[in-house]
């Protein structure tokens, strides 16, 4: 079975064919990073101009690599929701003019779904397991039961994790990603800075990240400040912050097994110390499948396609749809 999936939910146009039995046939990503970089945050209607302008040229780059005949796919995946609404509606109407004349099935993926799958790309993993999502758009903590059953456990009340590592870059002056910035910084620096543990001690999963920007911005607008020790003392507030709450989840649903994944999950010193943590086993993908990309959407397309879950032809982008409730607009 294989999949010709699209992603553009957010500053990343990307295609993937896939292959159940082999695996990636093929992969391409082009990065708006630049595009955005001097806005210090994804520009949504800018974002969508681009990946409006490369999909075709991405899919013909796709099946020169590949030298794959795109008549062999079996359906086309393809990211729903969340995401940027109008990022989105470019990569929907794209893979249903794909699947309309390829005459194939389309196949609505979950972003956040897909993030959990990245990690099986690698490995499958006994359910159940603990899911921890941190990127730039969400930071929740889920419990899988098996594919598509998903309970919400706690999440963040305002910024999510990535995006508050590009809000605290671009207080310090850098710009867009911040979190390849401030991990590059924070492995030089020292955590001279006192800053707060928001929601540490609180009983509940849910957390918060904006207090921790509102500190940030006193100590940057003090004038005087190391970037690489505040880079760490923030990188270490905010990894304390979700091992909490990471191993509280674990303690109160006794599942010992663990994934984490979304773009932060390329942090460096996450990957190092979480995959320490002693007691329970983490699962953390590659980085290359951490942040977006196509192949996560289409391995979850493939469970999905499995299931006999495919979208009508009317079937339009969610903005913000929780993952949880996924499919019954449509299904
Ligand atoms: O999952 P993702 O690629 O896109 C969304 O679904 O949002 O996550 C992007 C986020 C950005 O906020 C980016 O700054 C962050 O992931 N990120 C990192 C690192 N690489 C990307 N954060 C911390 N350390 C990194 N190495
Ligand atoms: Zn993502």
């Amino acid at each position: 079975m294989i999949a010709l999936a699209v992603e553009t939910s957010c500053d990343e146009t990307a295609l993937a064919l896939y292959s159940q039995e082999r695996g990636v046939i093929g992969d391409v990503l082009l990065s708006q990073a630049k595009i955005h970089q001097e806005f210090g945050g994804v520009v949504p209607e800018l974002s969508a101009r681009e990946h409006t302008k490369n999909l075709l040229p991405l899919l013909d780059l796709l099946l020169k690599q590949t030298k794959f005949d795109l008549r062999k796919i079996d359906f086309v995946a393809f990211t729903l929701t969340p995401g940027l609404i109008l990022s989105l509606t470019v990569g929907v109407s794209f893979a249903k003019s794909l699947s309309y004349a390829l005459k194939k099935p389309l196949v609505p993926v979950h972003h956040l779904e897909g993030h959990i799958y990245s990690v099986f790309v690698e490995r499958p993993i006994p359910y159940p397991f603990l899911a921890l999502i941190v990127s730039g758009g969400h930071t929740d903590l889920y419990l899988v039961e098996e594919f598509g059953k998903y309970v919400f456990l706690g999440g963040t009340l305002d910024d999510a994790v990535g995006e508050s590592y590009d809000k605290v870059a671009r207080l310090m002056g850098f710009g867009y990603p911040g979190g390849p910035i401030i991990d590059r910084l924070a492995k030089v620096g020292k955590p001279a800075y006192h800053l707060p543990r928001p929601m540490l001690e609180d009983k509940s999963l849910n957390m918060s990240f904006s207090g921790l920007k509102t500190a940030i911005r006193r100590i940057v607008e003090s004038g005087d400040y190391s970037k690489e020790d505040l880079a760490c003392s923030f990188q270490r507030a905010v990894l304390d912050v979700l091992e909490a709450k990471l191993l509280k989840a674990v303690q109160l649903t006794k599942v010992k097994r663990v994934v984490v994944v979304g773009g932060v999950s390329a942090n460096s010193e996450l990957r190092e110390r979480f995959s320490k943590l002693s007691g329970i086993e983490v699962f953390i993908p590659h980085p290359k499948l951490s942040t977006d990309n196509a192949i996560m959407i289409a391995y979850a397309g493939i469970e999905r396609f499995k299931r006999g879950i495919t979208a009508p032809e009317d079937i339009n982008p969610e903005p913000n749809t929780p993952l949880e409730t996924f499919g019954r607009v449509w299904s």
